[in-house]
């Protein structure tokens, strides 16, 4: 099945870059989130990756234009009637995803492929929530989105050998490298990431060692462009902090909590997101 147009679920951290990958394969996308102020900060985040191409002289201005003009901002689904591929980029929390697989099961075509960009939850308990678990999928990208070029792709216990094909073929469409992954808890890249960070959180908690300390170690060390606590600032401590439970209630405590992100979390401080996390972030 080709890939005439699709749509992004959640313009969050990862929407407005996700939409960017799409359009910039030349296929319209509907970028959807609940507010206004959202959407245009997925919107502003594309525009501002492609205005970075047109600085380096690598795009003219009018590419970028017609780009932009791929991606359509909405509060609404009034413009997903037509759509083949959806990617669902909302809170990594069961509840919220499934009532967002509920809703597009009823706006969206009955072929259309329902796609999560979950990091770490089952595809299977996502279908359920529609009629069509068989067109389920896990499509998940890395941050940043727009760099980083792989993603996994999940196959849920109902999810059909066509599914998975057209997921496969729509990432390499949009030039990226997919990999194929059974639905194991994290599947292949957060299970090893957040078992290797959870040491690295256990040990800072327990020898109770400054953060910025730990990260300019693991810096300079070059193994790692930047150190474990600033990066989880930048994907957003609540996601982090959200996949770190389910991690924890999946496998025990070869994942273990972090405290003080849990307490960040309650505070609001979700990272560069909020302005504050463990770091602030100026703007
Ligand atoms: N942040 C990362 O680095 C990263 C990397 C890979 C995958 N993911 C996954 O991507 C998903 C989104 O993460 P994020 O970091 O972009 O989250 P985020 O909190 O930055 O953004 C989520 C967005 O979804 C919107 N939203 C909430 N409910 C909605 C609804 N019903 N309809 C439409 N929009 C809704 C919110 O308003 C928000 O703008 C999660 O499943 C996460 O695990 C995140």
């Amino acid at each position: 099945m080709f890939v005439f147009k699709a749509a992004v679920v959640g313009a969050g951290t990862m929407g407005g870059e996700i939409a960017y990958t799409i359009a910039s394969a030349d296929i319209p996308v509907v970028l959807k989130d609940v507010d206004q102020k959202f959407v245009d900060a997925g919107l502003g985040k594309a525009r501002s990756i492609w205005q970075g191409l047109v600085d380096s002289g690598k795009l003219s201005e009018e590419e970028r234009d017609r780009r932009l003009g791929l991606v359509t901002g909405a509060t609404t689904y009034d413009d997903f009637g037509d759509v083949d591929f959806v990617v669902e980029a909302v809170p990594e929390r069961m509840d919220v995803k499934q009532h967002v697989f509920a809703e597009l099961d009823e706006v969206t075509p009955g072929q259309a492929i329902l796609a999560s960009n979950t990091s770490s939850l089952s595809i299977t308990e996502m279908a359920e929530a529609t009629s069509r678990p068989d067109r389920v999928v896990g499509f998940h990208y890395f941050y940043p989105a727009s760099m980083m070029r792989l993603i996994e792709v999940i196959e849920g216990e109902e999810t059909s050998p066509e599914t998975v094909m057209t997921a496969v073929s729509f990432a390499q469409a949009i030039r990226k490298m997919p990999i194929r992954c059974a639905e194991a808890p994290g599947f292949v890249v957060n299970r090893i990431l957040n078992s290797a960070f959870g040491e690295v959180f256990r040990f800072q908690e327990e020898h109770d060692i400054p953060v910025e300390e730990i990260d300019k170690v693991m810096a300079d060390s070059k193994a790692v462009p930047m150190g474990p606590f600033f990066l989880v600032d930048l994907l957003g401590l609540d996601t982090v902090a959200h996949v770190g439970r389910y991690l924890n209630e999946c496998y025990g405590d070869r994942f273990p909590l972090h405290a003080r992100m849990q307490a960040l979390v309650e505070e609001g401080n979700l990272g560069a997101k909020t302005g504050k996390g463990f770091y602030e972030h100026g703007k």
